[in-house]
């Protein structure tokens, strides 16, 4: 039976009472820090808040404080991960370059910036211009150049391909930025194995965890958010 260990408070405090080095995956989608750039271009922020962006934390933020934010982030994430663990980050795809240069510094062995692409994307202002459709996500290995990949002999492209998440799987209340099961499940399936431990540290409404607990890893997650944290737990624990 898989072990859920879970924590409501802010991920660097919390991963200082992982135990080092027990970490095989990181599979995280951390506050991507748009406000403050989608403020300054005089968007409608309030709609696209309700829309797009988590309430709580590193949101907000300058681009020094948060990027001061995800390298204490990436320190942490290198004192609990495995010597060969694998990590997925999402992030915008603006922001890549910021997170392969801080992940780099701690120990991270780049692989690949890969897509994720919405196939029904909210058609917002389609007549003026390009839908917003994709997301990024960026894989390393940790101080080694590879590490557990499930291919069975199959090819895996740099692109994976959904619906956004349904309402079916939001039946424990509203995240702004929830992920589709079948996106976590992709990933922890190919990067890890049964009873290895999957850490999600920004686990929102916590997809990774029900993604990891249906695969039968053992599962970390931390949420600051008070109301996700609780809408995570209830959601984990009945996850089959
Ligand atoms: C992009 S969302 C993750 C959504 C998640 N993948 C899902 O499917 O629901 C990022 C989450 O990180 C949380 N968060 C922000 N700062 C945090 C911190 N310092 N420690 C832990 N969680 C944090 C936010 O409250 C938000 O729920």
């Amino acid at each position: 039976m898989a072990e859920v260990k879970l924590y409501n408070q802010d991920c660097i405090n919390a991963m200082k009472e992982i135990e080092e080095s027990s970490v095989d995956l990181i599979l995280t989608d951390p506050p991507y820090n748009l406000g403050n750039f989608m403020k300054n271009r005089d968007t409608n922020l309030k709609k696209m808040r309700e829309n797009f962006f988590g309430s709580a934390g590193w949101d907000d933020m300058e681009f020094g404080d948060w990027e001061k934010a995800m390298d204490d982030f990436f320190k942490a994430s290198a004192k609990v991960m495995k010597k060969g663990g694998s990590m997925i980050v999402f992030m915008a795809i603006i922001k890549v370059e910021t997170i392969i240069r801080l992940a780099e510094k701690h120990g991270f062995y780049y692989k690949t910036t890969g897509i994720w692409h919405k196939t029904n994307p909210m058609p917002r202002n389609m007549n003026l211009h390009f839908v917003n459709s994709t997301e990024a996500w960026i894989y390393f290995t940790y101080k080694t150049r590879t590490g557990t990949f499930n291919n069975d002999g199959a090819m895996f492209h740099d692109f994976v391909e959904t619906s956004v998440t349904g309402n079916g799987e939001r039946k424990y209340g509203k995240h702004p930025t929830q992920k589709p099961e079948s996106l976590m499940q992709h990933f922890v399936d190919l990067l890890s194995n049964p009873e290895e431990c999957v850490l999600d540290p920004f686990m929102g409404s916590g997809t990774t965890g029900v993604a990891a607990k249906r695969l039968d890893r053992n599962f970390i997650g931390v949420e600051l958010d008070e109301t996700y944290f609780n809408m995570a737990s209830k959601r984990i624990k009945e996850a089959k």
